[in-house]
């Protein structure tokens, strides 16, 4: 379940053109399980009408302090008390002057004066407005008092100007909202490596051999790690997803990099879990130009023999160097077509590990590219659990719990 489901979130939404993106954002933190509490400030209401967001809450929206009801006036401090977190988005330049100066003279700030919740600012606005010494300096004070402040992005804005001051994605806001809501979860203080996506193997300048994978998997397992409080290196190899909110990226695409980056980045590090699915083999020379076949017909005859030969095998090369990574918790990935239990326990015992995680491949629902996975998780005592076919988030939960329940040893293991 994420981190989102049941939590409480006040979305403040301020009076700029970018007040329609909150839309959506709501939308998405509704659909994750999220109780949403939609607070507008005046202004924002000339933009989007507060029946878009309680349509998309399910929940009252709160705009005006003062209406003469009373509720308002009453619920302010509740809503406060009870949020788990206030995420301002957009934020303007004038409601950020006014919440690093601790006003209170509407709603939003109002609230935010009267809770302890975590605060996100999500600025948008003109790049000028944005680089004014106020502003910078207005971001730095609520920085200083512990908000975090998501950076607002390059782009084109709605003057028709190119600069930064574009509200970030939803995917980027929902990314922020669970770090901030994670950060004292039970990988707090932990530093995780997570390897992600296939490697390719250059042929020539144009070919390579690679592999189906989409990378899901280890990306999820990235952000579920980041949920949990723990600062997360994820090194990719190829895949079209896009970098999680908060995680370290480093791009290696070759099986020989994807080595020096691991090696590098274990150092220090509190669990590496490999999902990437690493090349085996690699052409032995890579040619220079791209190969023609009426070249090699003239070399070879019609038919091409590409030579292979074994690339670095990270995870036996840790084992080896296991002196300098003190404690890590090694957690390494088999995926199979046949055997595939008998598989991950050669591999865990061969390779030193402290957990497999296995699957079937050849299972449409758990193979290459699909959002959901059935593995079985294969541990140093030799026990097995089978878990059914879970969403990829799930299993990467399901892992981060068997390494958490792994960490307090790790004193007595270095
Ligand atoms: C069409 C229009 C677009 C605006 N867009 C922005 C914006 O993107 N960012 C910003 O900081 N201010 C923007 N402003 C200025 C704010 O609306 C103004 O500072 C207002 O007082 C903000 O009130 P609030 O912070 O209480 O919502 C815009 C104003 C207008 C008229």
């Amino acid at each position: 379940m994420s981190i989102l489901s049941g939590a409480r979130i006040i979305v403040g939404v301020a009076g700029g053109i970018a007040a329609y993106k909150a839309a959506d954002l709501v939308s998405k933190l509704t659909q994750a399980g999220a109780l949403v509490d939609v607070v507008m400030t005046e202004r924002a209401r000339e933009f989007v009408a507060p029946l878009t967001f309680s349509a998309l809450s399910q929940r009252p929206v709160w705009a005006d302090l003062w209406e003469p009801t009373g509720a308002a006036a009453a619920r302010h401090i509740d809503l406060g008390r009870a949020a788990q977190l206030i995420l301002v988005a957009p934020a303007t330049a004038n409601v950020i002057a006014r919440l690093a100066h601790g006003m209170a003279d509407d709603m939003l700030t109002a609230i935010a004066l009267a809770s302890s919740a975590p605060l996100v600012i999500a600025p948008a606005m003109e790049t000028h407005m944005l680089a004014h010494p106020a502003t910078v300096a207005n971001l730095a004070t609520l920085r200083e008092r512990g908000a975090h402040i998501v950076p607002a992005e390059p782009g084109r804005l709605a003057s028709g100007e190119v600069g930064t001051g574009r509200l970030p994605s939803t995917a980027t806001l929902l990314g922020a909202a669970r770090l901030v809501l994670g950060s004292g979860g039970d990988l707090q203080g932990r530093r995780v490596v997570v390897t992600a996506g296939g490697t390719q193997e250059a042929i020539d300048p144009v070919r390579f051999i690679g592999n189906h994978s989409s990378g899901r998997q280890g990306f999820a397992l990235a952000e579920v790690a980041r949920d949990r409080g723990a600062a997360v290196t994820l090194i990719a190899g190829v895949t079209a997803l896009a970098t999680p909110y908060g995680v370290t990226r480093i791009d290696a695409t070759t099986a020989a990099t994807m080595r020096d980056a691991v090696l590098a980045a274990c150092v220090g590090a509190d669990a590496l879990v490999m999902s990437a699915a690493v090349a085996d083999f690699a052409p032995d020379a890579v040619a220079e130009h791209k190969i023609k076949k009426r070249e090699v017909a003239a070399r070879d005859g019609a038919d091409m023999t590409l030579r292979l030969r074994r690339t670095p095998d990270i995870l036996s090369e840790l084992d080896a160097a296991r002196g300098q990574f003190p404690g890590l918790v090694r957690v390494g990935f088999a995926a199979e077509t046949r055997a595939v239990q008998a598989a991950a326990r050669d591999k865990l015992a061969r390779k030193g590990l402290d957990l497999v995680v296995a699957n079937d491949v050849s299972q449409p629902a758990s193979g290459f590219g699909s959002p959901t996975n059935a593995v079985w998780l294969v541990r140093r005592n030799g026990e097995l659990t089978e878990l059914p076919l879970l969403p990829k988030e799930t299993v990467a939960e399901h892992i981060w719990d068997e390494v958490v329940a792994l960490l307090p040893t790790r004193a007595a293991r270095a």
